[in-house]
């Protein structure tokens, strides 16, 4: 079981790639700034069987503060994340890592 972190994965891509793995038994942690997309991820997890393996981390990554403090919740709670590939748009912060 891999640890895959994306960001922006409550929504288009990001949400297919987070169905994706938490479908092939990764444990995905998904990222986005709206606590209301988090609770439908969390919810969708619970209907794959996998929310044991899915954790939503409320953030802003246009900040950021925002984005130093999320490294440092994902070093302390999932240290076994080992790589990240980003996708992201010229204008707002919307990216996606996997
Ligand atoms: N869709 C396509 O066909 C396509 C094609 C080529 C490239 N792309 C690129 O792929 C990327 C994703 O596209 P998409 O269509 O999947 O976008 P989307 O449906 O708008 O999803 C964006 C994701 O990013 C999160 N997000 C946006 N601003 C954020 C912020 N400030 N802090 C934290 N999370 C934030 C959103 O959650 P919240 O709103 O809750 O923050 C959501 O989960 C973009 O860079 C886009 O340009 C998309």
């Amino acid at each position: 079981m891999k640890t895959i972190l994306i960001t922006g994965g409550t929504n288009g891509i990001g949400k297919g790639l987070a169905r994706y793995f938490l479908q092939k038994g990764d444990c995905v942690i998904v990222v986005g700034s709206t606590a209301a997309k988090g609770e439908k991820f969390n919810l969708e997890a619970q209907k794959l069987g996998a929310e044991a393996r899915a954790h939503f981390l409320q953030a802003d990554l246009s900040l950021i503060q925002e984005n130093l403090r999320i490294i440092e919740i994902i070093k302390n709670r999932f240290p076994s994340l080992r790589s990240a590939c980003p996708v992201r748009s010229s204008s707002k912060v919307q990216h996606n890592l996997c």
